[in-house]
């Protein structure tokens, strides 16, 4: 598959069979962000959670492309009445779509529509794709319940939120690769407003210490997995 990262918390996957998928497509508005929504033509989009810097243009891009909106059960149904098709699950769940295995996880995070409706659980993204494991924290803090799903699962990808906050730092986030056992670690949620700002090269450093691999990814910028 590829992936590529649209700031943020957003990125695009392309399957090898060829569906499209988005998570978290928080693209008009972000200021780090080179694509639009006009961009992609989706399957499917994938969230996290409800908050305005992950839903992003979801409306838009569900309805301009038909793709089916894939979160946990008290944001579906606020989707739905936005007009958007989508399949909902909770967090501990996971179902075989097309383009292969979903389950959310525990992230222990807040989660309310930007109008201030509850969304429910946040949830962080574990997708099973092309003989591949990626898992994408979502906005959570540290927990220990990170070891199981290392114990569990093989991570070949792991997606983490550095900058602090909002969501674990630096030094925690390092632990949450320590805790999963990812091969390898990208690192998003920094750097998109002041208060995110973070070294992702000091968090680099210290993922080479423990000898995993970190890739530092632009926005726009896609990798092989
Ligand atoms: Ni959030
Ligand atoms: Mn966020």
């Amino acid at each position: 598959m590829k992936i590529k990262f649209l700031g943020h918390s957003g990125f695009y996957i392309e399957t090898e069979s060829g569906k499209k998928i988005l998570i978290d497509p928080f693209l008009e508005g972000n200021p780090v962000a080179v694509n639009k929504s006009t961009d992609f033509n989706p399957d499917y989009i994938i969230l996290s959670h409800g908050h305005g810097d992950h839903v992003g243009s979801t409306v838009q891009i569900a309805k301009n492309s038909g793709a089916t909106v894939i979160c946990v059960f008290e944001l579906g149904n606020i989707l739905l009445e936005e007009g958007v098709k989508v399949h909902q699950m909770s967090v501990g769940g996971a179902y075989n779509f097309d383009f292969g295995r979903l389950k959310f996880t525990i992230a222990h995070h807040g989660s309310s529509y930007p109008d201030g409706r509850y969304a429910g659980q946040p949830a962080g993204i574990l997708l099973f794709i092309d003989g591949k494991t990626v898992y994408h924290t979502g906005d959570t803090a540290l927990f220990y319940d990170m070891k199981l799903i290392g114990e569990m699962y093989k991570v070949n990808l792991m997606i983490v939120p550095i900058g602090d906050n909002y969501t674990m730092g630096i030094d925690d986030a390092v632990k949450a690769v320590e805790f999963v056992n990812a091969a390898t670690v990208i690192p998003c949620h920094f750097n998109t407003f002041p208060v995110l700002e973070v070294s992702p090269f000091e968090f680099q450093k210290k993922i080479e210490a423990i000898n995993k691999k970190c890739l530092i990814l632009n926005p726009g910028e896609e990798v092989k997995l």
